[in-house]
């Protein structure tokens, strides 16, 4: 595959799905607002994984959510719980640590509910996220990526930035439990409804663990039987940890953005998890690239690897399953890291351009 081959199928793709999913909703039920694009995002069978595996390998387009992506779930419970809380008062100020999708819906809601919004980012992240979330208004704090237990790890930085200001809220998405109960009251739902029941296998990869351990806690309570994968990037703690009860690091730093984790987060505790996959990157690009070449979907690379996990789980429980995953988000935040040719042979992953 070339630059040329990828310029044209990115120009293909996206925009179809999209539009779809908007007029389908817009049939059924007038959304309010930015607020009300949140979930109900279209279940998608991933036709050639599908047929190669003779299951049904099925993703929640979660690049349909307002924001572009799978954390304004989050994003918006979070909001939720403040107000709820009364942490919040108008005009006042949401302060978050995140590597930028949680930020950016947000931003976005914020915009819409009157908030001010202050972001702490790793400036390992990608260019276009850091883009968007000045676009969107933010008061951005781009930090060098450090250990968790430096004091000047993102997120330490955030919650001492709202301590530090009048009428702020820092909401921790990590450890506040309303972020996964954003993922047991919509995507799990979801999931059970829009699959009428018939689902054999959940995987999601974890950032926060929200996703993963909201929609596993949700569906087992349905059915037990399902199974609840975790499907790990290179550089994170938590495969080790399922599989050898470690918390040690298995392998290098990773190409993807937004998942991988150096502990266990509040999200994550207690999850039900079943079994735990390790995706390298090479799996998780080749997957973006097949998603793109073969089904005209263009995703960001959490993406990738959670399909590339949905294949290995539907490979491990034969023909006739169904496996659910989720497309976390689009290529577009990645576009200059993911889709490019010197980047990829950089980092040596270069096959895909050999
Ligand atoms: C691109 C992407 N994929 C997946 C995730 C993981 O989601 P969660 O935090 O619910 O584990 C994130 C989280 O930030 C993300 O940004």
């Amino acid at each position: 595959m070339n630059q040329s081959h990828i310029t044209r199928l990115l120009r293909q793709t996206f925009i179809t799905p999209y539009i779809q999913h908007r007029k389908s909703s817009s049939q059924n039920i007038i959304r309010d607002g930015i607020v009300g694009m949140v979930g109900n995002t279209p279940l998608i069978k991933l036709k050639q994984v599908s047929k190669e595996t003779g299951c049904e390998i099925l993703a929640k387009a979660e690049f349909c959510n307002g924001g572009g992506s799978v954390k304004d779930r989050a994003a918006y419970y979070l909001i939720k719980d403040a107000e709820k809380k009364g942490q919040l008062k108008p005009g006042g100020t949401i302060v978050e640590g995140t590597a930028g999708n949680t930020g950016i819906g947000l931003a976005h809601m914020c915009l819409s509910l009157g908030y001010k919004c202050a972001i702490f980012i790793p400036d390992t992240q990608s260019k276009e996220k850091l883009d968007m979330l000045k676009l969107l208004g933010v008061q951005l704090f781009p930090v060098p990526a450090v250990p968790l237990t430096d004091p000047n790890h993102y997120n330490q930085q955030a919650r001492r930035y709202a301590e530090s200001i009048e009428n702020a809220v820092w909401t921790d998405q990590f450890d506040n439990l309303a972020n996964r109960l954003a993922h047991m009251e919509t995507t799990g739902p979801e999931i059970w409804r829009e699959t009428k029941g018939r689902v054999d296998a959940v995987t999601f990869a974890s950032g926060t663990g929200g996703t993963f351990s909201g929609v596993g806690m949700y569906l087992k309570e349905k059915n037990p039987n399902i199974q609840a994968v975790l499907a790990d990037p290179p550089g994170s703690v938590v495969y080790n940890w399922f599989k050898h009860g470690k918390l040690e690091r298995a392998g290098d730093v990773s190409i993807t953005e937004g998942i991988g984790q150096g502990r266990i987060t509040g999200n994550m505790q207690g999850a039900l998890v079943d079994d735990a996959l390790l995706v390298s990157d090479t799996e998780s690009v080749e997957m973006v690239f097949r998603l793109l070449g073969e089904e005209g979907f263009f995703v960001g690379a959490s993406s990738g690897l959670n399909v590339a996990a949905a294949v290995r789980v539907a490979k491990s429980l034969g023909p006739g399953h169904t496996v659910v995953t989720c497309l976390c988000d689009t290529g577009q935040r990645y576009y200059n890291k993911l889709f490019s040719e010197t980047e990829l042979k950089k980092r040596g992953k270069g096959f895909l351009f050999a």
